[in-house]
């Protein structure tokens, strides 16, 4: 059977990792979370003390040669993000370097850096790919496109909820503020704006349970996939 492209995109914290890596499981295929690339870059900033505004902003843009992004393979199955050799998984996922890869990700050089390496991974298929360009910059030609989204109020509970699990001390308040936020930037930045491929499967999963929307999910994925085989 053909191996097909999987481009995931959507809002913030919306689930979009949780069902890449699980449809990729279920596939066989590789995951990769494109997130995570722009919060290595963001990560790898943030430790030169610089910021994305600016004049800093072409100072990343010089730094972006030494910036060597590789995903290490765990035994669970799961990926770590490796920014230079070291592992950064957990230092990625805080709060201050999601909101400084969304300023990052507005830095046309910093995209062009990133979906270059992107359109490398996927070249030969067999990959499940989420973020926000996916569908429409990364691969316009995917097999399948799914555009997942969920309600600003549902996806903050969700976000705040995680936070907490990893010993966070968040507000309520601040992390809607932050969903926000990251929706405005994410949607309204000039390069590559986060929107739905014309082609795209929608999923608005505010109501649904992980087990609906993976079901529903896997039944569009099979048949996708069924199609493209037979061509
Ligand atoms: O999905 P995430 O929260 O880990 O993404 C972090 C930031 O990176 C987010 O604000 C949007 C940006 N991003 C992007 O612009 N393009 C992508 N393909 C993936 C993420």
């Amino acid at each position: 059977m053909k191996k097909i492209i999987v481009a995931i995109d959507g809002y913030s914290s919306c689930g979009k990792s949780t069902i890449a890596k699980q449809l990729a499981k279920y596939a066989g295929y590789r995951y990769i979370d494109t997130g995570a690339m722009y919060r290595a870059v963001a990560l790898f900033a943030i430790s030169h003390q610089l910021s994305a505004t600016g004049d800093q902003q072409s100072a990343i843009i010089s730094l972006l040669p030494n910036i060597h992004i590789d995903f290490a393979l765990q035994p669970d199955g799961s990926q770590h993000v490796l920014l230079n050799g070291n592992d950064v998984e957990k230092q990625i996922r805080t709060l201050e370097v999601g909101n400084m890869a969304s300023q990052v990700a507005v830095i046309p050089e910093v995209r062009h850096f990133l979906v270059a390496q992107q359109q490398q991974m996927g070249k030969d298929g067999g990959i499940v790919m989420d973020g926000r360009d996916i569908g429409t910059v990364v691969f316009p030609h995917a097999e399948l496109k799914l555009f997942l989204t969920a309600s600003p109020e549902v996806r903050a509970e969700r976000r705040y909820k995680e936070l907490i699990e990893k010993g966070e001390h968040p507000v309520m308040a601040d992390v809607l503020a932050d969903v926000n936020d990251r929706d405005y930037r994410d949607t309204h930045r000039d390069e590559s704006p986060l929107r739905q491929a014309e082609d795209a499967v929608v999923v608005d999963n505010s109501t649904m349970t992980r087990e609906e929307q993976m079901t529903h999910i896997i039944g569009i994925f099979d048949s996708v996939k069924e199609v493209a085989s037979q061509r």
